[in-house]
Order: C-alpha cells, then sequence, then structure tokens
C-alpha cells in the first residue's frame, strides 16, 4: 500500500476532531505544500500529522493486544478488525496486525500481492522463523504478519506442546513494546491458535449480530473463557460485546439489544456503540479502502459508526496511563 494514494475528507477530519470547518482550514493551513493539487481532501500524511497534534496526543493508550473473536462465521471479524486498525492508524498510532484466519480474507484486502509465499504466523509457531521475518512494513508505522494456507495445520503443529495454549505468548513478548495497537484477526472457531490469541490478548472484542443464536453462542463461548482463563492464564478473559450489522429498524434486533442489555453478565460488557448494516463495508472491501480513507462519501453510517467504536476503544485503553511515563513502563 502507497501511503500517499490514500486521502481523507474535511469533513471526516472535522468529525474526528470535533471542531468546524473554519478551525480545520486554519491546522491545515501550515501543510500548504503538501495539500496542493489533492482539491478539498486531506493526504493521509497530513491528515495523521494534524490528528496527533490535536487529539492523540493527550490520548495516550497503554501498549496492546487486542483480538476479534467469535466461533460463529460471518459476523464482521475481519471487517471490524480491518477497519479499527486503519482508524487507529489515521489517529496516528503504529500499528500491527497479524491474520490467524487461513482463508487471509485480512491479508487480501491489505496487500496487492497477497499470493506471495511469506512467512506467516504458521512458520515462526514451527520455529523455522523468527517472528521479525514475518513483518510486512505495509506503509510507514502499520506492519502486518500475513495470511497463509499452512495456518491450517498450525492445530497439529501445537497440539503436543507443553502449555500450548501459550506458544504465542512467548513468541510476541518482544513485540509488545513495538506498536501501539497490535489486533489480531482470527478464523471463526475455538481452535488451539485462536486460544493462544485469546490467551495473549488483553482485550477480546466479541463481534456479535443481533441474532437469537449469536446470544445463545455467547454463553457458550464465555463458559470456554472461563476453563481458558483457568488452565492457561492468571486472571479472567477480559472481553467486550460489539454488535455488528445492526438493523434498529427491525423490531428483533432491537430486542436482542435490550435483552443484551439487561443481562447481568453482559450489560456491562457492551460497547456503547454499534455498528450499523451498512453497504459501504462491501464497497470498502471490494476496492480494497479502509471505511476511514473512503473519500466519494460525505455521509455515512459506516464511517460514523467505525469513528464513534474506535473512538470508545481508544479510551477503554487509556483508561489508567494519564501520561507517557506511565504509558511507557507499562
Ligand atoms: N456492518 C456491516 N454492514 C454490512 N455488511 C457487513 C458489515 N460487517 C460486515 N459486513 C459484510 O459481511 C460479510 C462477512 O464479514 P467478515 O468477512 O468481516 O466476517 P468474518 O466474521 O470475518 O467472517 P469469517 O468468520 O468467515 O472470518 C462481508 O461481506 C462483509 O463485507
Ligand atoms: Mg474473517
Amino acid at each position: 500500500m502507497d501511503i500517499n494514494q490514500f486521502k481523507i475528507t474535511r469533513k471526516f477530519l472535522c468529525d474526528i476532531l470535533e471542531v468546524a470547518t473554519g478551525t480545520i482550514s486554519r491546522k491545515i493551513a501550515k501543510y500548504e505544500n503538501e495539500l496542493k493539487g489533492h482539491g478539498t481532501k486531506v493526504p493521509l500524511k497530513v491528515a495523521r500529522q494534524v490528528i496527533k497534534e490535536s487529539y492523540s496526543k493527550n490520548h495516550l493508550p497503554k501498549k496492546q493486544i487486542q483480538c476479534f473473536f467469535n466461533f460463529k462465521g460471518g459476523t464482521g471479524k475481519t471487517t471490524i478488525t480491518y477497519n479499527i486498525a486503519f482508524l487507529l492508524y489515521l489517529f496516528g498510532y503504529k500499528i500491527l496486525v497479524i491474520d490467524c484466519d487461513a482463508q487471509g480474507h485480512l491479508t487480501k484486502s491489505i496487500l496487492e500481492d497477497s499470493d506471495s509465499n511469506h512467512v506467516s504466523i504458521f512458520e515462526v509457531l514451527a520455529k523455522s522463523h523468527q517472528i521479525g521475518d514475518a513483518i510486512i512494513n505495509v506503509m510507514p508505522e502499520f506492519d502486518l504478519i500475513p495470511s497463509s494456507v499452512k495456518i491450517s495445520f498450525v492445530d497439529s503443529l501445537l497440539s503436543n506442546q507443553v502449555r500450548r495454549e501459550e506458544v504465542l505468548k512467548d513468541i510476541l513478548s518482544p513485540l509488545r513494546k513495538e506498536y501501539d495497537f497490535i489486533f489480531f484477526d482470527v478464523n471463526p472457531s475455538l481452535s488451539v491458535l485462536n486460544r493462544n490469541v485469546l490467551v495473549v490478548s488483553d482485550r477480546v472484542n466479541i463481534i456479535s449480530e443481533a441474532q437469537p443464536f449469536s446470544f445463545q453462542g455467547m454463553e457458550m463461548l464465555l463458559q470456554e473463557f472461563d476453563q481458558l482463563s483457568k488452565v492457561a492464564m492468571n486472571s479472567k478473559i477480559d472481553y467486550r460485546v460489539l454488535i455488528n450489522k445492526l438493523e434498529p429498524k427491525l423490531k428483533s434486533n432491537i430486542d436482542i439489544v435490550n435483552a443484551l442489555q439487561d443481562n447481568a453478565e453482559l450489560k456491562d460488557k457492551l460497547f456503547e456503540n454499534a455498528v450499523r448494516k451498512c453497504d459501504d463495508f462491501n464497497f470498502s472491501s471490494k476496492n480494497q479502502i479502509p471505511i476511514p480513507l473512503i473519500t466519494n462519501k460525505n455521509n455515512s453510517n459506516a464511517k460514523e459508526d467505525i469513528l464513534q467504536l474506535g473512538k470508545e476503544m481508544l479510551i477503554d485503553s487509556c483508561a489508567g496511563t494519564a501520561n507517557k511515563e506511565v504509558r511507557d513502563a507499562a
């Protein structure tokens, strides 16, 4: 990906910084040279800089690993991983995304040449390569560990190992301090690889649809979390639940959201912001443009929802890290 190919709209910059267009014009004025030839759009490089100076410098998250999870397929794990990773990149943070799904949908939406035989998490877990060999620098401060079909065989590799749920934890520990956020995308299963991802994640984001079956599945998932935390962790899995593909006009959807809000165990785990069903997500994946960087639409529910969700996730990640010293020592 070439950072110079991406821009954002001034309207989106206004929405991010919660200021009027006049203020944006003043903030970007010093980048006059870089803005030339881009019309009313703002190049990604400049937008990152402006957002860093006005917003992100006051939002210093604890460096952390998060995954987007569900053992149910098609709920939007890859879509949310992709868009939240790029939103937080736009905010100026340093990002690593790790594609642990052999289908490689995330890799395909980021890399033009996704079929090349690159080192994946499989070779790292097989100990034939170091983790550094698997990292592809996609853009300045945005790295990817790509998928590979070999990931389908990871479980047979891990199954006989001692502390088999903690292999990834040891491998990733040197990378923790390198990035503001490390995000995992996984396939829909409770494979040994995915259990490793759950163990290494500081935060697990369960991506769910507002369907009765998703709700039932969630109870099973939480039982699995409890079991896993007993065998492989010192603490409980820290999870949040995101409702994706929400259709607020459907009574059936609202009934499920209400039931979640009334559930004693889940009500404090729900993100305040849901992501509504919106065709722009399909446009985004077809055209390999992350939602925050789409410039042909000024008003998009997808843009609005990803922005609000990303801010909520960021603010959550900043809790307890009021200053840089605390953050770097964490
Ligand atoms: N909020 C949304 N509105 C409309 N379409 C969406 C939304 N979120 C995801 N989709 C679409 O739903 C489909 C499945 O999404 P995605 O591939 O992200 O799911 P997944 O959970 O990663 O699937 P898998 O379990 O196969 O990995 C895709 O076509 C995606 O574009
Ligand atoms: Mg997926």
